[in-house]
């Protein structure tokens, strides 16, 4: 991560900004000219906090691993507004009349985004002349405006159907998803509003629709066959976020699944379905132009509750990975299947390292025997391990305690600050707690300290009738990703020991015997 610093705890893989605050990316897109992803996000250059004004900050990658960061592409018109969160598009046919033959139809790059004034929020567009680097604003801005201080954060694509633009967005204390329709990116015509579904919470923020693929072979256990998720190779899919008012505390996002027309959303059914359950995932967007058709998705990694104060000093918040984005076929319980999303890290291993790796495999976890793993570089601070068990409740001896399999992730210098994840079978819970650190900021925040636990369903059935489940968690100094049964469920979440006790030990221990079997357990120490 050649442009940034190399501060304790600032992660290798994870976009973060040079310097100041980030929040939401912004005008996700991939530029097929350069084979470059391009990630804005909402940045304070100026402090460490989220305040006004308030930027579009510019990074690109070309392995979403590796990243560059190249400092404010928009601004807003004045010291006392925001340039919000938004979206850019490739203008291939120049609708917009913004470009010229001279630049390539695959780098006519329009963003709309909201600024945010003292009187309201409007919808502003801005151009780039230049492959995304530096903007002109259009003169004639705002594009949209209906006298509202709560309307923002507008996600636009290209409807292929209808050959129209369609922009979502958010008419936040209302819980109104607007839809609007566009032949040139300047004037919008209102077709539909998504209104009242999901939690609540406080207000709608950063909507999003997508056209999904349905993969098939779904890697899981499903249990019931069902025609109508056969059939269809894609459905379409309203992200949303929410913020405060996640039932894990603060900032998350939700999802609907169903179809749409070009001008109307429908979910087919009345579920609200969670992106990721960890607390460090907000503001999802989706990448406009992605090869191949794929969804890919990028979020925030943190939590609105606590974001102003995790101990980080020059730079504040990461992003996440970037995640292909699938559904799939899914049995939460024997009697149903359904579709979910699935995520899937997208992790560039050619320009990684495998500096140290250690695998056991048919292993009968005992309360007498604990599996430890040193790490070789400790400072260096990315991991990644994978993990599948097979759980015989049969053997518990008595339903009336905890029965864990756990792995500690634990200090280098100090072993008793340590972050711990694992599944208690009476509960069928998976557990991840992150309040064991000397770390003031963690003594003191009880919003980050929260528990977390997650149901999660069985990954397949073993041949003697027994369950098994699987998860893969990327660590990367102070963020994990966990991609549950191969990503049915996720969670992300940062945790933070004290600064200089760096992650060195990796520790797989259960309190029961004959309960676990671990059937492969990976773990690899990579380097960038
Ligand atoms: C979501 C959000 C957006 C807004 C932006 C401002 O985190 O509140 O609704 O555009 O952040 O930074």
């Amino acid at each position: 991560n050649s442009s940034v610093g190399n501060e304790p705890g600032r992660p290798l893989i994870h976009l973060t900004p040079n310097v100041g605050w980030m929040n939401d990316p912004n005008g996700l897109f991939y530029d097929e000219e350069t084979s470059v992803w391009h990630t804005y996000y909402q940045f304070n250059p100026n402090d460490n906090v989220w305040g006004l004004p308030l930027y579009w900050g510019h990074a690109s990658s070309k392995d979403l691993i590796n990243w560059e960061n190249h400092g404010v592409a928009i601004e807003p018109e004045n010291d006392k507004n925001g340039a919000f969160s938004g979206s850019i598009v490739v203008d291939r046919n120049n609708t917009s009349g913004f470009f010229d033959n001279s630049t390539a139809p695959g780098q006519r790059i329009v963003a709309l985004y909201t600024e945010q004034s003292t009187v309201g929020e409007s919808q502003y567009a801005a151009y780039s002349l230049d492959g995304g680097y530096s903007f002109q604003y259009y003169e004639q801005n705002p594009v949209l405006d209906i006298n509202s201080t709560q309307f923002r954060d507008p996600k636009v694509f290209w409807h292929d159907e209808t050959e129209r633009w369609i922009m979502t967005l958010a008419l936040s204390q209302e819980y109104k998803i607007q839809i609007y329709t566009s032949e040139n990116l300047k004037s919008w015509e209102l077709q539909s509003n998504f209104s009242h579904h999901g939690i609540l919470g406080y207000q709608y923020e950063c909507p999003g629709l997508a056209k999904v693929p349905v993969v098939h072979d779904s890697p899981s256990n499903v249990t019931v066959s069902n025609n109508n998720l056969t059939t269809v190779d894609h459905k379409w899919v309203m992200f949303l976020s929410i913020n405060p008012g996640a039932p894990m505390g603060g900032s998350f996002n939700e999802y609907f699944i169903g179809d749409f027309d070009g001008k109307t959303f429908t979910a087919d059914d009345a579920a609200t379905r969670v992106v990721d359950m960890g607390k460090d995932f907000y503001a999802m967007q989706t990448f406009s132009d992605a090869p191949n058709g794929d969804v890919i998705g990028l979020a925030w990694a943190s939590n609105w509750d606590y974001s102003a104060y995790v101990p980080t000093e020059v730079w504040r918040s990461s992003m996440s990975l970037a995640r292909n984005l699938t559904l799939r076929p899914n049995s939460p319980n024997p009697e149903t299947t359904q579709l979910a999303l699935y995520s899937e890290p997208l992790i560039d291993y050619s320009a990684l390292s495998t500096n140290q790796s250690m695998r056991k495999t048919s292993l009968e976890l005992s309360s007498e025997e604990t599996v430890t793993y040193r790490l070789a570089k400790a400072a260096e601070g990315l991991l990644e391990f994978s993990l599948e068990w097979k759980v015989n409740s049969s053997a518990l001896p008595s339903k009336h305690e905890f029965a864990d399999m756990s792995i500690y992730l634990r200090g280098v210098e100090d072993d008793d600050e340590y972050l711990r994840l694992g599944y208690e079978v009476n509960a069928a819970a998976f557990f991840l707690d992150r309040g064991n650190s000397e770390e003031d900021f963690v003594n003191s925040n009880p919003l980050f300290t929260t528990r977390l636990a997650h149901f999660i369903e069985i990954f397949r059935v073993a041949e003697d009738g027994l369950p098994i489940y699987k998860v893969r968690g990327i660590i990367d100094r102070n963020i994990i990703e966990l991609f549950i049964n191969d990503g049915s469920l996720t969670s992300t979440n940062l945790f933070f020991l004290s600064e200089e006790n760096y992650l060195g030990i990796v520790e797989l221990s259960s309190n029961v015997d004959d309960v676990f079997t671990i059937l492969n357990f990976e773990v690899k120490q990579l380097g960038l």
